[in-house]
């Protein structure tokens, strides 16, 4: 039996719930009412707390701000028809959540606090998670150093956090995106593989001159040759060639993403050939000429399955199939649907009960 921590809960005052439109929810631009709050100093993390979602104080001297000691994760809790509140693979998340800590040498956080601070953040806050289709509350668990000094050294101090938020789907339509031929967004031996807020920083550039260009979203290839294609935006990229489901194969410049791993669990269950491996970009848009890449899409907690309508290279546009005749992708969306909302038999113990 795993221990329950003593977390001190906080109760807000003034419920931001009912003035909340539930029709009208860009992603990441709504809070619920409650946020988590621990402090890490000392060797351990002490202060647990639930407190009202709200602004903190910190030195402008931290070395979060810095030199970027920072990172996050990203999950996602569902209303089902009868009540309850689930989260999707947290126990995922978790294990990352580690991994990128130790690569910006920051503390661990063990899994229980990790998983009962998210669970009672969205529990406090269950009026939160929407019960409409496509709609989830997205949960956002980070940690950051906050020692007040300017030397470029590991923080002795952190915070973690998790705040959550009810969304839609991330993107609405189907993406006309670009293969990046210049830009990097990690090379070998870097933190590709870590959820750190510096990745994201590094990204915006590349991907506001793409967005100028007309495009949804970035396809990134690798830093030495931008040959082969390693993710989409913020999601994996991956490809049906010639009735095998294709994507990077999970490795340092790479996020092993959790939705990633739940569609190869998916595909392989089905008996559709997966490999994980170099994907080059002369191989995708070869099936995208000759009608053999029959499915192309980003997987993602925030992004779902976003389908991918064009890829475009050196000024080329390839399209690709209409989304809605995309048998895999149509699959995977319907069957994971149902396992998160509870429509389904959850027989890989994907959903981890709140409450
Ligand atoms: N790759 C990047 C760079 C991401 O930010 C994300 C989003 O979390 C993913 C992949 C997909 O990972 P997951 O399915 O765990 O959300
Ligand atoms: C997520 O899916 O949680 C992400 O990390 C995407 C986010 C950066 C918008």
């Amino acid at each position: 039996m795993t221990e329950t921590l003593d977390i001190k809960i906080t109760k807000t005052t003034h419920s931001r719930l009912a003035e909340t439109d539930f029709d009208n929810l860009p992603f990441g631009k709504t809070f619920s009412d409650h946020m988590f709050v621990a402090d890490y100093a000392d060797g351990e993390w002490k202060n647990l707390q639930v407190i009202p979602y709200g602004e903190i104080g910190l030195s402008p001297a931290i070395s979060a701000l810095h030199y970027g000691q920072a990172f996050f994760e990203g999950l996602k809790a569902y209303k089902h028809a009868d009540g309850k509140v689930t989260i999707f693979r947290p126990d995922k998340n978790a294990i990352r959540f580690n991994k990128s800590a130790e690569r910006l040498c920051m503390p661990q956080l063990p899994e229980e606090i990790f998983l009962q601070s998210m669970a009672a953040v969205v529990d406090i806050d269950r009026d939160w998670v929407p019960s409409k289709d496509n709609h989830a509350l997205y949960i956002r668990p980070f940690m950051f150093a906050t020692d007040p000094y300017l030397g470029v050294t590991p923080s002795a101090t952190y915070k973690y956090m998790v705040i959550a938020g009810p969304v839609g789907p991330y993107f609405s339509k189907t993406l006309r995106v670009k293969i990046e031929t210049h830009y990097t967004r990690a090379a070998e031996g870097g933190m590709g593989f870590a959820k750190a807020a510096g990745n994201y920083g590094s990204s915006m550039l590349p991907a506001r001159k793409a967005t100028e260009e007309g495009f949804d979203q970035l396809i990134w290839t690798d830093a030495k040759e931008h040959k082969y294609i390693e993710e989409m935006g913020a999601a994996n990229a991956m490809f049906v060639l010639d009735g095998t489901l294709v994507t990077a194969e999970a490795k340092d410049t790479i996020l092993d993403g959790v939705t990633r791993d739940t569609v190869i669990a998916l595909a392989k269950e089905w008996g559709i050939p997966v490999e994980t491996r170099k994907v080059s970009v002369a191989e995708i848009i070869e099936g995208a000429k000759n009608g053999k890449l029959t499915d192309a899409f980003g997987a993602g907690t925030a992004a779902t399955i976003a389908s991918v309508g064009s890829i475009s290279l050196d000024g080329e546009e390839y399209f690709l199939n209409d989304p809605k005749t995309r048998e895999f992708s149509q699959k995977v969306l319907k069957t994971l649907d149902a396992i998160k909302y509870g429509n389904a038999a959850d027989t890989h113990g994907w959903n981890y009960l709140v409450g």
